[in-house]
């Protein structure tokens, strides 16, 4: 079975052709979850009003992407208790945001999940957002959130396989004009499915975030959006040496496949008008250091990370994000243009005090972005 519903990109008008067409896309990595890196005081909560403000604050600086994690751990999982789910919450911002597009994390394959449940929400929010949501697919790739859905880690390759017959299924229940039956080598089935409406434009937004071969495959299939890690570390400059023939592998399989993906990285940025105050909040960040392991070490099976303390590489600071970006306004934009020539197509930013850095971002950053090519 292979169903092929049209990428929302591949109409001009989409929320998500709009977003594609920024030179470097601006998105925001929402903090739904307690965690606390440093004793440095800082505004960040896991608050759903918070995260509601920072949202609606990077729409109207023009961001074009919002996402947030979702993990499934056990008490102790987190630095404090509390965590909101991001299907929910970005679904909620669907109606308090008007041009934004809203990438809810969903564990796909746990519960098992329903082809039929996930269309259906699928296509309600796309109606209630107009287009702007869409899904990053995650099938999970700790032990002990398995566990506690109730049976063992299913194989690394095997979750790809299983996340694609059930987005094969979902694809058709956004397209298919007539009933259609379903039994593959997933747990359920579908009888006469058929959901109504159909999404706006072909299906929502589709992500995933992975570095494998087998997640590259199914980003190269499915996925409008692939959320890549720096195979170097978060060192700037080992991100810069290692994410060109990263990118290239990634278009390639895309390209094998008949299709084009962007891809986004998930930067922190961390600045101050001068390169000195940078450093020294930078500093602060680390002085302050509380030290965790990281969602407390629990067994992971992910290939993304791999290599990432490699002796050979710059090592970060531990300052949180996917690549560290340290400096003074003119700084940053250097960085992002590198980050740009390394064939990256968005950055997904997250800060160490959201909304005052994101205040900053806006007054001093985004002009010179501006200048410099990086946004239109
Ligand atoms: C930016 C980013 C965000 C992620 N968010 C989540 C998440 O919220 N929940 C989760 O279980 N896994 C998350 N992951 C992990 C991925 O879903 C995936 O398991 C990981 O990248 C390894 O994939 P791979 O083994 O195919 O390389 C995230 C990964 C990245 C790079």
């Amino acid at each position: 079975m292979s169903s092929k519903a049209a990428s929302p990109a591949d109409f001009p008008d989409s929320p998500a052709a709009r977003a594609f067409r920024q030179p470097l896309m601006l998105g925001v990595f929402l903090n739904l979850q307690d965690i606390q890196r440093s004793r440095l005081p800082s505004s960040n909560t896991w608050t759903f009003d918070y995260n509601a403000l920072v949202v609606q604050r990077a729409e109207s600086l023009g961001f074009e992407l919002a996402f947030s994690r979702t993990q499934w751990l056990p008490k102790g999982g987190y630095d404090g208790d509390a965590s909101l789910d991001a299907f929910v919450a970005l679904g909620a911002m669907a109606a308090i945001t008007r041009t934004i597009l809203l990438i809810s994390t969903i564990h796909v394959l746990y519960g098992p999940m329903h082809p039929l449940h996930l269309a259906k929400y699928g296509a309600t929010l796309d109606h209630i957002s107009k287009g702007r949501w869409g899904i990053n697919v995650v099938t999970g790739h700790r032990a002990v959130e398995h566990e506690m859905f109730g049976w063992e880690r299913i194989e690394h390759d095997r979750r790809y396989e299983l996340a694609g017959e059930l987005l094969e299924v979902v694809q058709r229940l956004w397209t298919d004009t007539e009933n259609f039956s379903f039994e593959g080598a997933s747990p359920w089935k579908v009888k006469n499915g058929y959901i109504t409406p159909k999404p706006l434009y072909g299906r929502p937004v589709l992500v995933n975030a992975t570095g494998s071969d087998a997640g590259i495959r199914f980003a190269a299939r499915y996925s409008d959006i692939v959320f890549i890690t720096s195979p170097g570390g978060a060192h700037i400059d080992s991100a810069l040496e290692t994410l060109p023939p990263h990118v290239a592998r990634i278009r390639e399989a895309a390209g094998e496949a008949g299709r084009s993906v962007k891809t986004v990285i998930n930067p922190i940025i961390v600045s101050r008008d001068t390169p000195q105050e940078a450093q020294e909040y930078a500093d602060a960040i680390v002085a302050g250091a509380l030290g965790r392991a990281g969602f407390n070490g629990y067994d992971s099976d992910a290939h993304a990370w791999r290599g990432r303390k490699d002796a050979r590489h710059k090592q970060g600071r531990n300052l949180g994000g996917n690549i560290e970006i340290v400096g003074s306004p003119e700084q940053v934009v250097e960085q992002l243009l590198a980050l740009k020539g390394a064939g990256i197509d968005g950055v997904q930013l997250g800060f160490f005090d959201f909304t005052a850095d994101l205040e900053h971002f806006g007054r001093r950053i985004l002009p010179l972005m501006k200048d410099a090519g990086l946004r239109v």
